[in-house]
Parts: C-alpha cells; sequence; structure tokens
C-alpha cells in the first residue's frame, strides 16, 4: 500500500464576503516533504494554511492532514500540527524562557519543565534564557519561534514566511535545520518570498489570486513554463531594453548588472527579435529561472508588483 501523503486535499475553496480568495486548490504533500508555497501577497497562501490546520473551515473541498478528514475532524489534527504565523508571534516581553513555557503548557505538555530546558538547550540558548525575546536578533527570533513551534513534536509544520527579513547566514542555518528536522520525518509545507528558499523545497506550489498555477520539483515547473531564456549583452543596455520589451516575442526583459535578461516562450521568435533589435549584441542562452516563471504567471494573472502588494 502507498504510504499516505501527509498533506492530501482537493479543491479547497475559501469565500469572504463575494470575494474567493482560495479557488480550488489541490495540494499533496508527502510524508517528509518539504514543499514551497509561493505566490504573491494576498493570493491566498496563509488563508490555505489556516484551513490545513484547522483554524479555518473550508467553504468546498475535501481532504486530509495526516490522515484526518479536513472537514470533520479538525480538532484532531491540531495536536500534530505545529504552525509559525507570519509575524513573530511570541511575546516580546517575556523571556526567551516564559516564552517557552507558555507555549508548553498551552499544548498542555505532560512535562512541560523539561520541554523547556531540553528546547533551550538544543538551541544553545541555556545562557541566554533570562533574555528578553524583542531583544533577540531576526534570526535568533526565527530560530525560536521555530523552536516553540516544534516543541510538541509536531508531524506537520506549517511555516508562513518564516525568514521574512531575516540576513543571508541565518536564513540559510534555518533552512539547514528544516532539512535536518525533515530527514527525520517531519512534513513542512512553507510560504516564502525568497526564490532560493523555494529551491531548497523538494516541491513547490505557485499560486496567483487563489488559483494554484503550478506545481512539482523546481526544475519541472520551469521546464514545464515552456518560457525561454537569453542573456544580451550590448552597448546601450537602456535603450536595447525599450527595444525589446516592445516586440511580441518579448515577455520579459530586465536587467542584471550590465546584461539584459530576455525571456520569451518562442525561442527562434526571440533570437530573430535580438538580431533584428540589437545586431551588434552578444547573445548566449541562458537557464529560466523560477523569478522568470512567477512573473510569468503574475503577469498572465493581470497582476503588476504594486497591485499584488495592496490586495
Ligand atoms: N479574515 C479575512 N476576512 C476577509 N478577507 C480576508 C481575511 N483573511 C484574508 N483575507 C483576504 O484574502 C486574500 C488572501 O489573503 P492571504 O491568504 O493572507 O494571502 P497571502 O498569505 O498569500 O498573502 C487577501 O485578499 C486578503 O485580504
Ligand atoms: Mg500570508
Amino acid at each position: 500500500m502507498a504510504a499516505m501523503a501527509a498533506i492530501d486535499v482537493q479543491d479547497l475553496v475559501k469565500r469572504f464576503g463575494d470575494k474567493t480568495v482560495v479557488d480550488h486548490v489541490s495540494l499533496r504533500v508527502e510524508t517528509g516533504e518539504i514543499s514551497g508555497f509561493i505566490g504573491p501577497n494576498g493570493s491566498g497562501k496563509t488563508t490555505t494554511m489556516r484551513m490545513l490546520c484547522g483554524l479555518l473551515s473550508p467553504d468546498d473541498g475535501r481532504g486530509t492532514v495526516l490522515g484526518h478528514d479536513i472537514r470533520a475532524a479538525a480538532q484532531q489534527v491540531k495536536p500534530e500540527i505545529g504552525y509559525m504565523t507570519q509575524a513573530f508571534s511570541l511575546y516580546a516581553d517575556l523571556t526567551i524562557e516564559e516564552n517557552l513555557a507558555f507555549v508548553a503548557r498551552l499544548y498542555g505538555m505532560p512535562d512541560p519543565r523539561r520541554a523547556v530546558r531540553e528546547t533551550l538547550s538544543d538551541l544553545g540558548l541555556l545562557h541566554r534564557r533570562a533574555q528578553l525575546a524583542g531583544t533577540l536578533s531576526g534570526g535568533w527570533k526565527q530560530r525560536l519561534a521555530l523552536a516553540a513551534s516544534v516543541m510538541h513534536k509536531p508531524r506537520l509544520l506549517l511555516l508562513d514566511e518564516p525568514t521574512a527579513g531575516v540576513d543571508p547566514l541565518a536564513r540559510r542555518e534555518f533552512w539547514d535545520e528544516i532539512h535536518e528536522r525533515a530527514a527525520e520525518g517531519l512534513t513542512v509545507l512553507v510560504s516564502t518570498h525568497y526564490m532560493d528558499e523555494a529551491e531548497r523545497c523538494h516541491s513547490i506550489n505557485l499560486i496567483v489570486a487563489g488559483r494554484l498555477l503550478a506545481k512539482g520539483p523546481v526544475e519541472r515547473v520551469v521546464q514545464e513554463s515552456g518560457l525561454v531564456t537569453r542573456i544580451v549583452t550590448g552597448h546601450d543596455v537602456r535603450r536595447l531594453r525599450a527595444a525589446l520589451s516592445a516586440d511580441p516575442a518579448v515577455e520579459q526583459v530586465a536587467p542584471f548588472g550590465r546584461t539584459l535578461h530576455v525571456v520569451g516562450r518562442d525561442g527562434a521568435a526571440l533570437d530573430a527579435a535580438i538580431r533584428r533589435l540589437a545586431p551588434g549584441a552578444a547573445v548566449e542562452a541562458a537557464e529560466t529561472t523560477l523569478e522568470d516563471v512567477f512573473i510569468h504567471h503574475m503577469r498572465r494573472a493581470g497582476l503588476s508588483g504594486a497591485a499584488a502588494r495592496v490586495a
């Protein structure tokens, strides 16, 4: 028998008023898998996560989370899930130790003192346990929040933009830790705006305006987009950019340092446009990135960056 997926939900729908913010989203995340959730602001990531952990009931759809029916058994699943919310969710004016003790009691852990001590020790924070959580650096806050969200040993961890505003080294370490835990069998669904983080997931789910537009391992999502990319180096990058962006074969053109990153769907048409508009320029084929695919789907959905930010 095939092992049951940790998350296996179909056609989840959530409406707020007359607005459908999650529109028939289906997700499948295998046990021990790290699955990324990417999409512009306001696309329904947080709402979907809240439905998965039983905080919000779906208006439609079905499926299971850790084997529990998402509609009938939302309460049973809660103790088996860790949920790290989007904003820093600990108390800034409690100490590190007090925060952990609070969470341990919240989950009704049998020996909260021991759990707190073990967690402090794992984090290497025993000597700093009396420090106010609000005085920690961004990276340490996130490590503490992560430790708090797994103290009750959940089987599924939902992380909502866990590394927003955290520096690259702290992000790297945070992700190393997530991989360690996944290797031990923890299943992780993590939303992020960072494409390098999406690339560290076993698979991703791209959601735009409530709709799931692509899913699978990053390489497959990129390949299935059908996009091709060229790097153009010329004399007058600014003029070239204007000319190329007006051409129908060109879907995206963006400066990267002294080069232009040019993306389209038809390689031959793209090359012809570049040769015509930039006759002396050097052209190289390049790998399409996940960011290119992300922008492609956002534009197709009629979103600009600014529109997505206020959504
Ligand atoms: N409780 C709520 N009541 C009304 N609208 C909401 C509520 N929660 C979220 N929304 C709306 O649902 C949409 C999706 O939000 P959200 O799930 O937070 O997106 P994301 O996490 O991808 O940024 C947004 O337009 C947001 O304003
Ligand atoms: Mg969100």
